[in-house]
């Protein structure tokens, strides 16, 4: 039986690597179908919302999304795209692999998975200014809100992730020196979770500050890695660096309720409609909702003939220092396939 998508083309470029993506699964063959919804610029332009409530129902119906980049509509009452996914979904997990794709970057040989909580930390937006005399803004204080139930469940999450993914180590990040309640617990719980693997998966810890110098002077050291929201945010970019930048990152948001596959940029407004732009991150975010569903032989044979297509280098797109169109390089891809 075909497994049911909700398909979101976005706004920018997204239409178009969207078009692209869909056209190389259903060139692999894949038993999806599809149920093509607006968001972003295209949701306010037919139903004044960014995310309109029919794009809601559809994921709530389908519990399954591909996403094109949306751009969030300037200026007050409409909501955040972003938070209203989040919230209705619980999608509590942000995954980021990042796998050094193109040849003669910095790092020839990475395969780092970044598991980002997505839901609690300092982004729960629990913030308020403090009055001090006549100055209503003297100070400021943000909360960073860690449950234990919310660290178990994204440690867990990871250490299935790595068990699935034939993974050896899970590295924890934290700040726990410092701040010794919030991110403490975090560590203590990721400790008591490591406990269930052990003889299986490896645990490591690491604090948040030398974890970053350590991505940059030794990154094949890492394998699967989880942390808190805000440090998950920076460590995330900083890794997709480490493999050439965000034009080949995909990103999952995964929840209870349901799962969003996504390109990790933007709708690129300087390329929109000029049939240029790289489908590449949301094809391997195709390949990880594949994955998600079971249809892992589908996704590695996308992600091959991708990965071929790039490294071959003839038919590729300008950001890849090329000249082929969008339409171009989706054709040598299916070839390869
Ligand atoms: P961007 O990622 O759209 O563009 C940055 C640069 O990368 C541009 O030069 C662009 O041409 C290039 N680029 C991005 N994707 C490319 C691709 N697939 N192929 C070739 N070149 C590519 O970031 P920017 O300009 O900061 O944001 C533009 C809009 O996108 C904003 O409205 C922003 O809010 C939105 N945005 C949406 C996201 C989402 O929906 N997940 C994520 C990030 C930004």
């Amino acid at each position: 039986m075909s497994t049911h998508v909700t398909l979101i083309p976005g706004d920018g470029i997204g239409p178009s690597i969207t078009n692209a993506t869909v056209r190389i699964l259903q060139a692999a063959g894949a038993d999806l179908e599809f149920d093509s919804q607006v968001a972003g610029m295209a949701g306010v332009a037919r139903f004044g919302d960014p995310i309109p409530d029919a794009t809601l129902d559809s994921i709530k119906r389908t519990r399954l999304a591909l996403k094109g980049p949306l751009e969030t509509p300037v200026g007050e009452g409409y909501r955040s795209i972003n938070v209203a996914l989040r919230k209705t979904f619980d999608l509590y997990a942000n995954v980021r692999p990042a796998h050094s794709i193109v040849p003669g970057g910095r790092y020839t040989d990475l395969d780092i998975v970044l598991i980002r909580e997505n839901t609690e930390g300092l982004y729960v937006g629990v913030e308020h200014y403090v009055r001090v005399g006549d100055d209503p803004r003297a100070a400021a204080e943000s909360i960073a809100i860690v449950t234990r139930q919310g660290s178990e469940r994204i440690v867990r999450y990871a250490f299935e992730y790595a068990v699935k993914h034939n993974r050896q180590k899970v590295t924890v990040v934290h700040k726990a020196n410092i701040l010794k309640f919030s991110q403490g617990l975090f560590l203590d719980t990721a400790r008591m979770v490591a406990r269930d693997y052990e003889g299986k998966i490896q645990l490591e810890e690491r604090i948040v500050d030398a974890m970053a110098m350590n991505l940059v002077l030794h990154p094949e050291r890492f394998d699967v890695i989880v942390t808190t929201n805000l440090f998950g945010d920076i460590l995330s970019d900083e890794i997709s660096g480490l493999v050439g930048g965000l034009g080949l990152a995909p990103g999952a948001n995964i929840g209870v309720n349901g799962a969003i596959f996504e390109a990790v940029h933007g709708t690129a407004p300087d390329i929109a409609g000029k049939g240029v732009a790289n489908p590449g991150a949301l094809v391997l975010a195709a390949c990880m909702l594949l994955e998600h569903i079971g249809d892992d032989d589908r996704a590695q044979r996308i992600r091959h003939a991708l990965e071929t297509t790039i490294r071959d280098g003839k038919t590729v797109t300008r950001d890849l220092d090329g000249t082929a169109s969008t339409d171009e390089f989706t054709d040598a891809v299916i070839a390869k396939l």
